[in-house]
């Protein structure tokens, strides 16, 4: 991926084919780059029985769920909904974990009468669990180390004040209840947070969570969760992937010398294995000189990438439909009653209506986080695999706006 030449064609294929084909405006992933990242981090944990699960909300289309399949990866939902998309792509039940977030008691059945792996992530979850299933289903707990680490507040999610996992401070009071319903404890899991730089976080949430493992005797797996940071621009920094591999698979291995068995470990990375694969591309509408600034106005919003707004997420934008070395100053903005700020302050070159504007990183929480706000209809999506482009979900309509109101 290149921050200074616009991508222009994915394996081949251009991209404003793509758009001619598909319509505007439309995400387009790149199988190749999927696969790519599969392979480094794969390589990267060599030297231990580990598992990558892809942790779907970053990117739920079946068909990217698909692709993962077939090249050796698992998956981690955190809804049974999304459980059943992965089935949906040929996961197996049981390769199947779900990590959700406040679960209700119902959801917390399905999921164990349809066989996931469940990862639990409060001691009333655990209490409600073994009051069902005593020692007769296996279960994952999910620790909160109690770390602050992450891009931002928004996606740190192992501080003390953050609402996921058990603090481990409360380790005395879980196992109580482990103890109590005499609950089979098969994995713990940690996701401190996304966007996290410094391998040294990740040891020191390692060395908490080991800690932690000792005083569960029926342990199969641990899973240390994801958050690996990929650029976004120009020299961003990154996870240094090959040192973390290394330094955590020989604790790891350690640890298992210890405990006296190989457990398995699993790792849960959404934005590393999609974020850069993915290219969001809109169509330029309006351009709208003011006295201060120069909007460009897209056929798109918060309402199809949300991440600026919500997150001051940087998406670096290029104009992929002219070649011209004269810029200007823009700021990039959207459709919607709203203030929906895409990029500001960009350079770009002069810029047109009609013009292709494409924003990397698109391939994480792009389409998945996506609405209908102002009753516009979502994008559709397209992947590029084996150098053909093909459509993985088309566009809504106003039908599909209208399909579940009563009128
Ligand atoms: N595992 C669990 C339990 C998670 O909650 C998450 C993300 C992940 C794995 C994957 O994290 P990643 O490798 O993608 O950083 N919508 C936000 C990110 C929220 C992440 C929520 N959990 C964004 O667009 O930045």
């Amino acid at each position: 991926m290149s921050f200074q030449q616009p991508v222009t064609h994915i394996q081949g294929v251009s991209l404003l084919s793509i758009i001619e084909e598909f319509g505007s405006p439309v995400y387009v992933y790149d199988a190749n780059k999927i696969i790519q990242q599969i392979q480094s981090l794969k390589n990267a944990f060599d030297g231990t029985d580990n598992t990558i699960k892809f942790a779907a909300k970053a990117l739920t289309n079946v068909q990217v769920l698909k692709l993962m399949k077939q090249n050796g990866v698992g998956v981690d939902v955190v809804s049974f909904n999304e459980g059943k998309m992965a089935e949906l792509a040929g996961f197996l039940p049981e390769d199947i974990m779900l990590t959700p977030s406040n679960v209700s008691r119902a959801e917390l059945q399905a999921a164990v009468e349809t066989g996931y792996q469940l990862n639990l992530d409060s001691i009333p979850a655990i209490e409600t669990f073994g009051q069902l299933y005593g020692p007769t289903k296996k279960v994952a707990v999910r620790i909160n180390p109690g770390v602050m680490a992450g891009g931002n507040y928004k996606i740190s999610t192992g501080h003390s004040q953050s609402k996921f996992g058990i603090a481990i401070q409360q380790l005395p009071e879980l196992l109580t209840i482990v103890d109590r319903y005499k609950i089979n404890i098969n994995g713990l899991h940690v996701h401190t947070g996304s966007e996290i730089t410094d391998v040294g976080v990740f040891m020191q949430v390692a060395d908490i969570l080991l800690s932690t493992a000792n005083q569960f005797d029926q342990l199969e797996f641990i899973d240390f969760g994801g958050g690996f940071k990929v650029a976004y621009k120009e020299n961003d920094r990154v996870t240094d992937i090959d040192l973390l591999g290394k330094s955590l698979v020989k604790k790891f291995n350690d640890f298992c010398l210890r405990y006296g068995k190989k457990l398995k470990l699993y790792l849960e990375p959404g934005k590393f294995l999609v974020s850069e694969a993915g290219y969001f591309l809109t169509t330029v509408t309006v351009v709208k000189p003011t006295p201060t600034i120069t909007f460009i106005g897209v056929d798109s919003g918060l309402n199809h990438l949300i991440r600026p707004m919500m997150y001051d997420a940087y998406h670096h934008i290029m104009n992929i439909s002219t070649t011209q070395a004269e810029t200007a100053t823009y700021n990039v903005v959207g459709n919607i009653c709203e203030t929906d700020t895409l990029g500001a302050e960009r350079i770009l070159p002069i810029t047109k209506v009609g013009d292709i504007l494409s924003f990397y990183n698109a391939g994480a929480y792009g389409f998945t986080m996506a609405s209908n706000y102002n009753a516009r209809v979502r994008p559709a999506e397209v992947l590029v695999e084996n150098g053909k482009a093909r459509l993985i979900r088309r566009r809504e309509n106003l039908d599909d706006l209208l399909r579940t109101q009563i009128l």
